[in-house]
Order: C-alpha cells, then structure tokens, then sequence
C-alpha cells in the first residue's frame, strides 16, 4: 500500500522551521531532543494524513488527562507506560551487561522503612508465604558489599496501600541493607495480576483499543549500591496470567522466575512456616559507573 503523503515545500519547510526554533536553547540537550520530537511528530502526521477532528480528539484526550491527574494519580505517566514509552525509555537508559530493568510503576514509595535482612514482611496477613532471597554482583559475579534493595509489591487482594486504606502504608514494602556478600533475605507472600485504572482518558482508550487492562504478577525492586548503576526492576513468578500480554510491556525473559517448592528447615523454623514452602531465589547484577 502506498501512503499518501503531502511531502510538498510547505509542509517540509514547516518541519524545518520548527524543529530550528529549538536550536537556540541554552541546554544544546533540550535543543536536540525537541528538534528530533518535532521531526518525528511532524512526520507522524504527515504519514497519517491527521485530520483535524482527529487532532482536536488528541487535545480533549490530553485536557481529560490533566483533569483527572494529582498529587496520588498522574494519568500521563500511564498514557506513557501503555504506549510502551516507559518501558522504551528502561531499555535505552539501561547499561547493557547487567540485570534487565522494568518500569517504576505509580506505586513506589520513597519512604519504605529500613528493615533488617531477613525480616518477615508478611504479618499474619491473608496470601501465600514466599521467601525471597539472592545476592547483588557485578557483571563478573563478584559480591558487590554495602548494596541495598527497595521492595514493594501488591497484597492478596492485589491491591497496594495507596489504593486500600485497610492496609498500613508501609505494608510488603521494605529497605533491606545487603549483607558483606551481597545477600539479602525477606518473607513475603505471592503478588496476584492487576488492572490499570481505568476510569480515565487512558482507561477509555484500552476498551476502544479492545486492549487488556492487566499487569501479570510482579516483585518491584530497586538495587543500589555505591559506584554501581541503579537498578529499576521488577520480578514475575512463572505462570502468572498476564506474562505474554503485559499491559504496559514491562515483562522481560530475564525477569521471570520460578516460584520453587523448598524444605529447608531452619528457614521454617526461621519463619514459623511449614516446609514445603515457596521460594524465589534471584542474583541481581549492577553495571559499574563510568
Ligand atoms: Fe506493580
């Protein structure tokens, strides 16, 4: 099929124009990255031949997202994570070599508390006991000492704090320092798939889409540690629904893993749990800074 395009003078020397207004920007970042953005849109709505009830659909599309969007519920960032930008922009700021990243999600919080390694997240709450342990390395497998991890995840009714104020704030999310080799060890329980919200803009356009509205099972995690690269990721237990249809495209092979029967008996004693019980056993790898 040929598509039809009005590559005349006008509308090339309006691109031109354009993406040269950025040129003097004091940041020579900001004049690269809006020049290429006005290329690019410019060059969608060439080969999609836009009409203007379409782009005036944009706009109210756009009006509708800053309505509903606040301090809890930014309907943008999820506009970004459903059109695959979120994830686009994980793959190219990522380092090669190391761990996979994943999208951040809306749900992180910048206030988990340090725990001790090893504690028991789970507080007699409903959900399958999961003992989530591993290591943090560098790209050669060496421990990497003084690394922390982040860690939150939805509860058994899979829904986070921010969303059900039945739970604490703090529930299934913890700081952990790594130990000297790397280790880290915490008792949670199995997270369960979840939609996107769908009362928005966004929502509206999934249904109009006939697009899922799920996220498969997921661990959020962040690894740090001192000379390395941050690490944004997120783990997805086997077998979850949802692995092949991620609504927000952040499943990565690296990152699924096994939720594997164990019968170590001082880790159920440990736990007060009886063995058989659920383990996820995971080594992260950080990319050294430049
Ligand atoms: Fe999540």
């Amino acid at each position: 099929m040929t598509v039809p395009t009005h590559s005349n003078a006008l509308n090339i020397a309006v691109t031109q124009d354009a993406m040269a207004s950025f040129s003097k920007a004091s940041d020579p970042r900001l004049a690269h990255v809006m020049s290429l953005l006005v290329k690019h849109l410019h060059a969608f709505v060439n080969e999609s031949q836009l009409s203007k009830a379409e782009w005036l659909k944009g706009l109210e599309f756009l009006t509708a997202a800053a309505k509903i969007t606040d301090d809890e519920r930014n309907e943008f960032s999820l506009f970004s994570d459903i059109m695959g930008i979120s994830s686009m922009v994980d793959v190219v700021s990522q380092p090669p070599g190391g761990t996979p990243s994943s999208v951040l999600g809306p749900f992180h919080n910048h206030d988990s508390h340090l725990q001790p390694n090893g504690s028991d997240l789970t507080h007699g709450q409903p959900g399958e006991r999961v003992w989530l342990h591993g290591r943090v390395l560098d790209v050669h497998q060496n421990a990497i000492p003084n690394a922390q991890i982040d860690f939150w995840q939805n509860a058994d009714n899979g829904l986070y704090p921010a969303q059900d104020a039945a739970q604490d704030p703090q529930n299934l999310r913890c700081k952990i320092n790594c130990d000297a080799n790397g280790g880290f060890s915490l008792l949670t329980i199995r997270p369960h798939p979840y939609t996107v919200p769908t009362d928005g803009p966004v929502g509206a356009l999934l249904a109009a889409s006939n697009r899922g509205i799920w996220r498969p099972a997921h661990f959020h995690i962040i690894v740090s540690a001192p000379g390395y690269v941050g690490l944004v990721t997120e783990l997805f237990p086997a077998g979850s629904d949802y692995l092949d249809n991620d609504t927000v495209f952040g499943v990565r092979p690296g990152l699924i893993v096994d939720v594997k029967n164990c019968d170590n008996s001082e880790v159920a004693v440990q736990y007060g749990l009886t063995a058989p019980f659920k383990e996820v056993e995971f080594d992260f790898s950080l990319v050294k800074q430049a």
